[in-house]
């Protein structure tokens, strides 16, 4: 009980406990400690609340998954090649497809349908192809028209990065390779 240096006596309880003739004070913890402890309590809620309850952040391997395919698109944009296995890679990568989808919204919907199903223009969505259904026949179906039968030449309009990417949006619907047969020609539903 009695302090054995010459310290003053300490204002603190001593503990009921003693281990080996050793005792403690019950200190109380200095406000800086407590301060930083309830702050990552408080932190701890707002944490999971973002990440695991509402899902509002990115979980890390889909922060990384989207991270690359921002640097997969920079760069097949800067080298738009117009081949099967680069539209194919675009048709896979979000931000290529994404692009795509908004051009096809305000481009092609009005005469190909929202869900691609049809209507003026053919179905792209199932296995029947006019003009071929490989990702190079296809982007250059687009890009070049078929003026005869209504289908106007996006290529000179858009250009060839919004053309390959509505052609990946496209080619997101179906799989590399699915069957592609020959049809004559496009008959729109009646209704
Ligand atoms: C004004 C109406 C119209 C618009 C807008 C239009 N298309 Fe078409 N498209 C057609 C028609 C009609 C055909 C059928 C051509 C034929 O019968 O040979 C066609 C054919 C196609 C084909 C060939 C399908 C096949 O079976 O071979 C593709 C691919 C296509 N369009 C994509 C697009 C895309 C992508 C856009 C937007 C950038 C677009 N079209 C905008 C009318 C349109």
């Amino acid at each position: 009980m009695t302090p054995t240096h010459n310290q003053p006596p300490s204002e603190d309880p001593i503990r009921p406990h003693e281990y080996d003739g050793i005792q403690e004070y019950d200190k109380r913890l200095p406000n800086w400690w407590l301060v930083t402890f309830y702050a990552t309590i408080i932190f701890w809620v707002g944490y999971w609340f973002y990440y695991e309850r509402a899902q509002l952040g990115l979980s890390g391997p889909a922060a990384v998954e989207a991270e690359l395919s921002q640097i997969e698109a920079a760069k097949l944009a800067s080298a738009p090649a117009v081949d099967d296995a680069s539209l194919w890679k675009m048709s896979r990568n979000p931000v290529f497809v994404d692009a795509g989808r908004a051009t096809y919204a305000s481009t092609c919907a009005s005469c190909h349908a929202d869900k691609l199903s049809g209507g003026i223009g053919p179905n792209l969505v199932d296995h029947l192809w006019i003009h071929g259904g490989t990702p190079t026949e296809i982007y250059n179906t687009v890009s070049n028209g078929v003026l005869v039968k209504g289908m106007p030449a996006w290529g000179p309009v858009l250009g060839g990065k919004k053309v390959a990417e509505t052609v990946a949006f496209i080619l997101s619907h179906h799989k590399e390779g699915d069957p592609i047969e020959k049809q004559e020609a496009w008959t729109p539903p009646s209704s």
